[in-house]
C-alpha cells in the first residue's frame, strides 16, 4: 500500500448519485469540485430507480395533497418544515433535471413538446394523485445519464472513480475546538494508494445501506459507508430503526435484486396467494395502494401463515401492449427468468430497499459537524419520518443537493483559514490472504442475522441476540483484520457492522411500533413521548 500526494479542491463530494451530482453541478459554478465514487460512475442506487420522482405537476394536484400524503405515510414522525420545504421546491428541482437533459416520458397526445402538462404521471402507493414523473420504468438510469453527462461537461469537476472513502478528516474529533471536517482519506482501488482528499466543504452523498440485509433491492455499493463514517467522526445520526422493505422483488434464485416497481400496482396489479385469492383488502382499504410498510407486512404475514416462499403479483388483466410499452425493462427482465407479465402472475417477495434514517441534517444539508453536509439517502432531513412515501427519495435528493450547495458555498466563500495538517494513513501490516474467508463469513453473518432478527417484524429477544452477535463481529474486525487488511471489502465490512449496530440500537430504543418499525413485544403505537427522532451520537462537541 502506497501513499500519493494529497488532492485539494474547494468542494468534495463523496458519491455520484442524484444527490452528489446535483450538488457538484451547482458547486462547479462557485469553485473546484472533486467527486469520489467507490465503483464506476454509473453504479449508484439512483441508476436502479424504476417508478420515478414524485412532484406536484398537474393542475389537478396540490402541494397540500402531496404534503398530507407524505405526513400520513410518515406515521407522525415527519418534520413538517422539511416536508413543506422539500415538496414545495420539488417542481423547480425537477425542472432543473429537465434543463440538465433528463427526458421524462411524455403522454402521447401529439401536443406541443415543451408543455409541462404533457408529461405522463404515474401513481404509487400512498399517493392520492398521479404525480410521479418517470422515464418508462428506467427513470434512474435516465437521470444518471443526464447528470453524468452534465458533470463531465464541466471542467471544474474532477471525478475519481473507484475511490472508496475510508474515514473523514476531522479536526479535533474528540474534544475542544475548532472542530470541522476537511475532507477524507480514500483508497484508490485500482492502485491501492491511500490519498488525502482535502476540501473546504464536504458533501456526503453515499446513498443507502441495503447490503446490511440478506435480501435487498440495492446494488453492491449500498453498504452504509456514509452513516458509519459520519457516526465515527461524531455526527448525530437518526431514525435508523426505520428501514424500508419494498413489497415486491422478483423471487427467483438467479434474479439478484430485481425490483418489480410499485408503479405496476399503480396500474392495477393485484397481490395474490397461490390459489388466486387477493388478500390486500383485508389489510387496508386502499389494498395494493396502501403505504409500503403495510403492504410489506401483509405479504410477510401471508407468507408466514401459509408457509410460502413468495406470493404472486398479477397484471395480466391489463392490455399486453400497454404492459410492454409502460414497463419495458421489467417485462424483459421477467421474461429472461421465464415469466411473461402479460400472460400470468409473477412470484414476488419483500426485500430491504431504503434507509429512512441517516445522518441528521438541517434543511440546508448541514450535519452536526461544521463543513460536513449530507444529502440524499444517507441523510435524515425529517421528510420521511417513520416510513417513506414512494418516489419521494429522488425528490428529496434533488432538492437537498441544491439546498446543500447554497449553504456550502457560503462557507467556502468565507475562507476560514487553512486546513490543518492531517497525518498520512498508517499503512499497517502486510495482507494475509488466508483471512479472506473470515471476511466473507462476517459479511454473511451480519446480513443473515439482520434479515432474521431485525427485519420486517422484530422482538426484544431477537434484537438482543442481534446486538450480541454484532458486537462480537465488530471486536473481531478490529482485532484481526482492520489494521492489516485494508481493502474495499474490509472497509465495507467495518461500515456494515457499524450500521447494523446502529439500526439495532435505534430499534431497541423505540419501545413501540410505528411505521416501518414493528416489534411484537410493543405492538401498539405509543403516545406523544415517542413522537421524536431516535438520535444516536458517539460524542458531541
Ligand atoms: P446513490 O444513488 O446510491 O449514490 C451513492 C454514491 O455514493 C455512489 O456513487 C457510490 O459509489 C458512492 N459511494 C458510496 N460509498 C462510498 C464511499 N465509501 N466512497 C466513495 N463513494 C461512495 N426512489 C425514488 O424516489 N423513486 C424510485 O422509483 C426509486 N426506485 C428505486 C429502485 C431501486 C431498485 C432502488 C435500489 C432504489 C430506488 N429508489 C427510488 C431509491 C432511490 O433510488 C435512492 O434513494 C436514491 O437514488 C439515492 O440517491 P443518492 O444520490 O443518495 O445515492
Ligand atoms: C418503485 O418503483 O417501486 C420504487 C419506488 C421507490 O422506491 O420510491
Amino acid at each position: 500500500m502506497r501513499h500519493n500526494a494529497q488532492l485539494s479542491s474547494d468542494f468534495l463530494v463523496i458519491g455520484g448519485g442524484i444527490a452528489g451530482l446535483t450538488f457538484a453541478i451547482k458547486a462547479a459554478e462557485a469553485g473546484t469540485v472533486t467527486v469520489l465514487t467507490k465503483a464506476g460512475s454509473s453504479e449508484a442506487n439512483t441508476a436502479y430507480a424504476q417508478g420515478g420522482i414524485a412532484s406536484v405537476w398537474s393542475v389537478h394536484d396540490s402541494f397540500e395533497s402531496h404534503i398530507e400524503d407524505t405526513l400520513r405515510a410518515g406515521a407522525g414522525l415527519c418534520d413538517r418544515a422539511a416536508v413543506e420545504t422539500i415538496i414545495r421546491e420539488g417542481p423547480e428541482a425537477v425542472r432543473e433535471l429537465i434543463r440538465l437533459g433528463t427526458r421524462f416520458t411524455r403522454v402521447e397526445t401529439g401536443g406541443p413538446d415543451d408543455s409541462e402538462q404533457e408529461y405522463d404521471l404515474g401513481r404509487e402507493g400512498g399517493h392520492s394523485h398521479r404525480r410521479v414523473l418517470h422515464a418508462q420504468d428506467l427513470t434512474g438510469r435516465e437521470i444518471m445519464r443526464a447528470l453524468t453527462e452534465a458533470a463531465a461537461a464541466r471542467p471544474n469537476i474532477r471525478t475519481l472513480e473507484n475511490h472508496i472513502a475510508i474515514n473523514l478528516l476531522v479536526e479535533n474529533p474528540t474534544a475542544g475546538k475548532p472542530y470541522a471536517c476537511w475532507g477524507v482519506y480514500a483508497l484508490d482501488r485500482s492502485t491501492h494508494e491511500i490519498r488525502k482528499v482535502i476540501s473546504r466543504a464536504t458533501m456526503l452523498a453515499t446513498g443507502g445501506a441495503g447490503k446490511v440485509y440478506l435480501y435487498t433491492t440495492n446494488p453492491d455499493i449500498a453498504s452504509g459507508d456514509g452513516v458509519a463514517m459520519a457516526y465515527r467522526a461524531g455526527a448525530a445520526v437518526a431514525n435508523l430503526e426505520f428501514y424500508q422493505f419494498h413489497p415486491t422483488c422478483l423471487y427467483h434464485p438467479a434474479a439478484k435484486s430485481f425490483l418489480i416497481s410499485e408503479a405496476l400496482r399503480g396500474e392495477g396489479a393485484i397481490l395474490k396467494l397461490p390459489d388466486g385469492t387477493a388478500f390486500m383488502k383485508r389489510y387496508h382499504p386502499d389494498a395494493e395502494l396502501a403505504p409500503r410498510d403495510i403492504v410489506a407486512r401483509a405479504i410477510d404475514s401471508e407468507m408466514k401463515r401459509h408457509g410460502l416462499d413468495f406470493v404472486y403479483l398479477d397484471l395480466s388483466h391489463r392490455d399486453a401492449d400497454f404492459i410492454r410499452r409502460r414497463f419495458p425493462n421489467i417485462f424483459k427482465g421477467c421474461l429472461s427468468f421465464g415469466y411473461d407479465l402479460t400472460k400470468g402472475p409473477i412470484p414476488v417477495v419483500p426485500a430491504a430497499h431504503y434507509m429512512c434514517g441517516g445522518v441528521q441534517t438541517d434543511l440546508d444539508g448541514r450535519t452536526s459537524i461544521p463543513r460536513l453536509y449530507a444529502a440524499g439517502e444517507v441523510a435524515m432531513t425529517g421528510l420521511h419520518g417513520a416510513n417513506r412515501l414512494a418516489s419521494n427519495s429522488l425528490l428529496e435528493a434533488a432538492v437537498m443537493g441544491r439546498r446543500g450547495f447554497a449553504a456550502a458555498r457560503e462557507i467556502v466563500a468565507s475562507g476560514g483559514g487553512a486546513p490543518p495538517e492531517f497525518p498520512e494513513w498508517d499503512p499497517g501490516r502486510a495482507i494475509r490472504s488466508e483471512e479472506r474467508v473470515m471476511i466473507t463469513q462476517s459479511w454473511d453473518e451480519i446480513r443473515r442475522l439482520m434479515w432474521n432478527y431485525v427485519g420486517i417484524v422484530r422482538s426484544d429477544q431477537r434484537l438482543e441476540r442481534a446486538l450480541r452477535r454484532i458486537e462480537l463481529i465488530k471486536e473481531e474486525i478490529h482485532s484481526y483484520y482492520w489494521d492489516h487488511l485494508l481493502d474495499a471489502d474490509t472497509i465495507e465490512l467495518r461500515n456494515l457492522a457499524t450500521v447494523a449496530e446502529l439500526v439495532v440500537r435505534s430499534a431497541m430504543t423505540r419501545r413501540e411500533s410505528r411505521g416501518l418499525h414493528y416489534n411484537i413485544d410493543h405492538p401498539e403505537t405509543g403516545g406523544p413521548e415517542w413522537v421524536h427522532p431516535t438520535v444516536l451520537q458517539k460524542f458531541a462537541q
